[in-house]
């Protein structure tokens, strides 16, 4: 039996990794990560701990559709590791939340490799730690949500958090202020080139991928 562990590296900083992703990635036969244009984030937090490890690199910008691409690189794993080897996929944040990890763990189930994951701390639970905005207190309701805003939703909603900002940040703070929420906006969290930005056309010039929005209803 083959096994692959998801990992669910953190936000940024490798310290965030749990001590039980951390032992894993030193126990395991092989380190898989993400890469796109030969640059891996996740690649990047963990880079202390696998320096000395057997690590491939999986291109995940490679073309086609994303079911047949997600059903390559399992077949991919599967080619690299030997029957009674473990791995290790490093995946960004949390590799249950908005991850290509939970689409791709089907293909490695199907071709009867062990899945099993590791919890991260997600972007925004860092982000949020980091501009000191909690996420949801006593009797409140938190809306996640990735590039688009779902107003009706929103309108229910005390507190927010908006992923995959890159596209759309005019409309995506048009509609906070429109429905009487302050924000926040973080890049790159807990690196060293993180940001925390609270004005409009600050936020509006940023282009960074990897960024999100917080926000809050206003109390008065
Ligand atoms: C594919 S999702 C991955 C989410 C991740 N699984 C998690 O648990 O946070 C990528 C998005 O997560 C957010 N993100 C991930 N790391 C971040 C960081 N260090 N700082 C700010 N946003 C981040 C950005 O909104 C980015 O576009």
């Amino acid at each position: 039996m083959k096994k692959i562990y998801g990992i669910g590296a953190g936000p940024g900083d490798g310290e965030y990794i749990t001590l039980k992703g951390y032992k894993l990635i030193r126990k395991a036969d092989m380190v898989f990560i993400p890469s796109s244009g030969g640059k891996s984030f996740a690649g990047n937090i963990a880079k202390d701990y696998i320096s000395d490890k057997q690590v491939v690199e999986l291109d995940f910008a490679m073309d086609g559709n994303e079911k047949g691409k997600y059903a390559a690189i399992a077949r991919l794993i599967d080619d690299k590791l030997k029957s009674g080897q473990t791995g290790v996929f490093l995946t960004l944040g949390d590799p249950m939340v908005y991850s290509t990890f939970c689409y791709f763990m089907e293909e490695l189930v199907k071709l009867g490799i062990q899945v099993e994951t590791v919890p991260g701390v997600t972007s925004f639970c860092a982000a949020a730690n980091r501009a000191k905005v909690p996420v949801a207190l006593k009797g409140e309701s938190f809306y996640l949500c990735d590039g688009d805003i779902d107003e009706e939703i929103l309108k229910a909603a005390d507190s927010v958090c908006i992923l995959k900002t890159y596209k759309n940040k005019a409309s995506i703070l048009n509609a906070l202020e429109k429905h009487g929420f302050e924000y926040v906006y973080v890049k790159r969290c807990t690196c060293d080139e993180e940001k925390v930005l609270y004005e409009r056309d600050e936020i509006l010039k940023d282009t960074d991928y990897m960024s999100l929005i917080m926000g809050r209803r206003k109390t008065v």
